[in-house]
């Protein structure tokens, strides 16, 4: 009766059976896998928030494919902050990120064609892309002090069926921005093969490196963003959930920039795609200018309680030789590398089966190799501490 493409294996992995056993227990989880902002005891501009929905603008309905042009104004400042120039008729708004990537992948795919994308990364990408009928192609991100993309081993990848290169800035969970050589390079690649860049940039205002790490290597100039991309047609995507910390709000975009043929080609076609859809509420929509100026509120929050967390960490590990931490220049996750007397998952069922403490076991992403667990730097001192305190005298425990 049901699509192949929703034959997904749904039984529950040993991760969240041991989960399962500890809740019915009724024994405490200390979580260090929370990433959701509202549940981080972040101080949110409320008024101002539920303000912003009340516009009387709301009333009235005024259909636009690309989304109100107010809000795409605003949007357009964000980047024009940046130095970046975004016409507005050069954006959509989408409800989601992910439904940006799904515009992206109707626009640009049919069934069977692929997309290559960084690994490790964000497991969403799988479903995102059997949602659309697309194969995942891995590229692999190496790691050598800092995470790389290299361009030649990602152009050996692209065959008669591949359809963009996704590139993720800074990208989940390694915090690797995307360097300006690469970007130039991957430009080529994909003007030469006539295939188009995506861009997922809604980590890029949550950047830690030098204030972290200042010794580990000279920083290479990094892009500022995908949307100022002029020789291949690149898809840029954001949204509220990470500026602004507020996933519940359901806000995001897709901006197109490139050559100007292709540009103009992709945005009639946009146009189609999203006015099918009109997804985009239009409270929603009146409200985003405001929504997205309480970043100026909540970013330093966040980044501030990432780097203080990391800060911490890294003077724990540097006291236990058995743990250490991969290289990260910004985003809320960190990966720590574990002895690899056992798997990720071994380590991450154990973890929960003896301690209590939920982390993800690099697998979760497509790490090449065995040994890393993801935590999130959001959590509250109070939560994450004593959660990593709990797993790291395990690790010494067991080893
Ligand atoms: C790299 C990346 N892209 C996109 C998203 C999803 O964003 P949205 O809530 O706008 O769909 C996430 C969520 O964690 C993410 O990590």
């Amino acid at each position: 009766m049901f699509s192949r493409r929703t034959a997904w294996p749904l039984a529950p992995n040993s991760l969240s059976q041991e989960l399962e056993l500890r809740r019915e227990k009724g024994l405490p989880i200390f979580d260090l896998t929370e990433s959701n902002p509202t549940r981080c005891g972040f101080d949110y501009a409320a008024k101002t928030i539920l303000d912003a929905l009340a516009n009387p603008g709301s009333l009235a309905y005024e259909p636009d494919p690309h989304g109100l042009l107010a809000a795409r104004q605003a949007v357009a400042s964000y980047y024009a902050e940046r130095g970046v120039i975004v016409p507005p008729n050069q954006m959509f708004l989408t409800t989601s990120t992910s439904e940006a990537y799904s515009f992206a992948f109707r626009l640009l795919a049919d069934p069977g064609d692929n997309v290559l994308v960084p690994a490790p990364s964000y497991p969403l990408f799988e479903y995102l892309a059997t949602l659309n009928d697309l194969e995942l192609v891995n590229y692999p991100l190496e790691y050598d002090g800092g995470w790389r993309i290299r361009p030649e081993a990602v152009e050996a990848l692209v065959n008669g069926k591949t359809r963009a290169i996704l590139v993720v800035h800074p990208n989940n969970p390694t915090g690797s921005f995307v360097k300006k050589v690469e970007n130039d390079a991957l430009v080529r690649v994909s003007n030469a093969r006539g295939i188009a860049i995506i861009a997922d940039e809604v980590f890029s205002d949550y950047s830690l490196a030098s204030e972290t790490r200042p010794d580990i290597r000279k920083e290479e100039p990094r892009v500022v963003s995908h949307a100022s991309n002029s020789g291949a047609l690149t898809l840029t995507l954001s949204g509220l959930s990470k500026i602004s910390a507020l996933p519940q709000m359901k806000l995001a975009w897709l901006v197109v920039s490139g050559p100007e043929r292709e540009r103009r080609q992709a945005v009639e076609r946009l146009e189609i795609i999203a006015d099918t859809y009109l997804s985009v509420a239009t409270p929603l929509a009146f409200a985003l200018p405001r929504l997205l100026e309480t970043r100026r509120g909540i970013e330093p929050q966040i980044l501030e309680r990432v780097r203080s967390n990391l800060g911490w960490l890294d003077g724990q590990l540097a006291a236990n030789s058995l743990v250490g931490r991969l290289e990260t220049e910004g985003g809320w996750y960190v990966v720590l590398k574990l002895p690899t007397i056992r798997s990720d998952e071994e380590w991450a069922v154990e973890f929960v089966r003896r301690e209590g403490v939920l982390a993800h076991p690099g697998h979760f992403y497509d790490f090449a190799t065995e040994g890393h667990i993801v935590i999130s730097l959001l959590p509250p001192p109070r939560i994450l501490e004593p959660a990593m305190i709990r797993l790291l005298e395990f690790v010494k425990g067991f080893v």
